[in-house]
């Protein structure tokens, strides 16, 4: 990584020189609240952080910069739904037979693809043995590249449902991390998480297309035992992401006060007025379903999983559409791990497919998740004070936002991770 030291005027009128860790020349840099290119832009960025943006023409004298010239130039993107110990080959039984300590390093593998394809901050929203807590740390150490990371330690899940491990008989005994029944037992596991780290919580509002003898459709968690979960992680400052493709789980998780629904695959109409109602957003995995329906079985995943993804995928589009058509909040979230980390940018083509401009799907990706995050303080534009997260394509997204798939320079922090 170069580091370039610069001298700079910042008016062609002003005296003083100003030292400067780094500057990027911009030829058509995107403001994804409004939509527009402003062309020929400087972004200085001092200590990680960006200091001040405006017209090339302004900037007197430069001994160097980054030149992002003939390049369109947007926010690093946030991703709010993937599992970066998870291994895109490694389903159903296969998953048997990946330890703790192997799924960590899958996850270095995966942090630096996510990384790469422009993805400077992501949700992890569930791992097994705290894996994505320490991934999470060692970035943070500088140890190993990847994307800044909310963990959300092990998910929250009943006995037998989609966030337990149902694959052994029960001689076995296997129980997932987050399993717990009743709201006190439930309430000690979000203080346990929050103790080994955790950022936020996940838990699992309904069954899943994964899982083993699940019903997609099927509620899982009473009423009381989900409201133990988002009081309890409220309190503790965290926010609280359900896993949700059944209308039912999907309502009684926004009435608990969940913070998104992931997934969100049978919502009514209701559920989406609802959602809209109490600012909880939807993140829909609309990539996902072509990926399963293709590589699922070379995989490992169970053919009853097959066969629910064919119900599941269609009506999850047909879901999105309706949802971004009555304007309820929209996050990108695309579950990666079930499809191989550093694709994410394929979801964006997907979203447009399904009723989004290709502004809405980069909104979803920037200032939408930069909310629900909790952090529009720190990411989601470019913008003084902001994390320096910048990437560039070499094509205009908003004419075609398939080159979403090929994010060309990726900056985290200030430092180049890619060019
Ligand atoms: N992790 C999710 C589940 O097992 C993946 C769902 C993928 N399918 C889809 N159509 N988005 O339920």
């Amino acid at each position: 990584m170069k580091k370039l030291i610069l001298t700079t005027l910042l008016l062609s009128s002003a005296s003083t020189a100003f030292a400067h860790d780094s500057v990027i020349r911009a030829g058509h840099l995107l403001d994804v609240e409004s939509g527009t290119y402003a062309t020929d832009q400087y972004i200085v960025i001092e200590d990680g952080k960006i200091t001040d943006v405006g017209n090339w023409s302004r900037l007197d004298t430069s001994d160097d910069y980054i030149d992002l010239s003939d390049k369109y130039v947007l926010p690093g993107l946030l991703d709010s739904h993937v599992h970066l110990t998870g291994d895109s080959k490694v389903h159903g039984y296969k998953r048997l037979t990946r330890s703790v300590p192997r799924q960590a390093i899958t996850g270095v593998r995966n942090a630096k693809r996510t990384l790469d394809a422009g993805f400077t901050t992501v949700r992890n929203l569930g791992a097994a043995g705290y894996a994505d807590i320490a991934l999470r740390d060692a970035i943070n150490d500088g140890d190993v590249p990847g994307p800044r990371i909310l963990a959300a330690g092990p998910s929250l899940g009943i006995t037998g449902g989609h966030c337990d491990n149902n694959l052994l008989p029960a001689e076995y005994k296997a129980k997932a991390d987050g399993v717990a029944d009743g709201p006190w037992a439930l309430r000690a596991k979000v203080r346990e998480n929050k103790k080994y780290g955790a950022d936020l919580i996940k838990f699992c509002a309904t069954g899943g297309v994964l899982s083993k003898g699940t019903d997609v459709g099927a509620q899982q968690f009473s009423f009381e035992e989900m409201k133990a979960i988002v009081d309890e992680a409220h309190l503790a400052g965290m926010k609280v992401a359900a896993h949700a493709h059944g209308a039912k789980g999907i309502e009684t998780a926004i009435k608990a006060g969940v913070d998104s629904i992931e997934h969100s695959s049978f919502i009514t109409d209701a559920g989406i007025r609802q959602a809209k109602a109490k600012g909880v957003y939807l993140s829909m995995d609309v990539y996902n379903s072509d990926y399963i329906l293709s590589e699922g079985e070379k995989a490992g995943m169970l053919e009853e999983s097959l066969n629910k993804e064919r119900v599941v995928g269609k009506i999850q589009r047909e879901s999105f559409k309706r949802a971004v058509n009555a304007g309820a909040k929209m996050a990108f979230g695309s579950d990666a791990a079930v499809y191989p980390h550093g694709q994410n940018g394929h979801q964006f083509a997907y979203m447009v497919r399904w009723g989004m401009t290709p502004l809405q799907s980069i909104q979803a990706a920037t200032i939408n998740n930069a909310d629900l995050f909790g952090w529009s303080e720190k990411v989601g534009t470019i913008e003084t004070g902001k994390f320096a997260d910048i990437i560039a394509v070499d094509e205009d997204p908003l004419e075609n936002i398939e080159i979403m798939k090929t994010v060309s320079f990726v900056m985290k922090g200030g430092d180049i991770h890619k060019d």
